[in-house]
């Protein structure tokens, strides 16, 4: 079974520069401390149209992402998803970053914008463990979208290429006044 849910941006090689460009321009001063930043993370509040065009196409595969998550046996269709956080990070050659999950989002799309050869794989942990020996490679592919359910632990290993760039996005279900705990109240 695939681990990790895959699709390519239809836009990509449209958006790409157009993309770069705006991280580029709202980029913060932001550092890892070895060569890695990233933007602010509400890149989904008032989007320029390229990344609007991105995250659209998120979510029109939110369903498609939920049955792979559940395996498609799960009421699923219910509810609205929408981006909680998102940003744009970079890891220049040897930054890389610790292990961590996105819980509790329900899952995070990871689309990478700019990705040289010998890039650093996306390190992942799919049986929810927080244990490196457990851990699998993903390749990554320019112009592709990663998904992976919120509390999967991922890291990546000092990046090898000049430039790895991604945008990344958290997804959660909206409040819907009819699910609220607090209505039952
Ligand atoms: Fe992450």
């Amino acid at each position: 079974m695939k681990q990790v849910f895959i699709k390519e941006y239809p836009n990509h090689t449209r958006d790409k520069f157009e993309l770069l460009d705006i991280l580029e321009y709202i980029q913060e001063a932001f550092n890892f401390g070895k060569r890695a930043s990233r933007t602010r993370m509400d890149l989904h509040l008032n989007p320029p149209p390229a990344l609007k065009s991105l995250f659209e196409w998120e979510a029109s595969l939110n369903l498609d992402v939920l049955k792979y998550i559940c395996r498609g046996e799960s009421p699923i269709d219910c509810l609205d998803y929408g981006i909680i956080g998102s940003w744009g990070i970079k890891y220049e050659k040897e930054a890389g970053l610790v292990i961590h999950n996105h819980f509790p989002y329900a899952y995070t799309c990871a689309y990478y914008l700019n990705v040289f050869e010998d890039s650093a794989p996306l390190m992942v942990i799919p049986n929810g463990n927080k244990d490196k020996k457990d851990a699998e490679p993903v390749e990554i592919k320019e112009g592709y979208m990663y998904v992976i359910p919120g509390w999967w632990y991922h890291y990546v290993e000092d990046n090898r290429s000049l430039d790895r760039t991604a945008i990344i996005s958290n997804w959660l279900p909206e409040a819907q006044e009819n699910l609220k705990v607090s209505n039952f109240n």
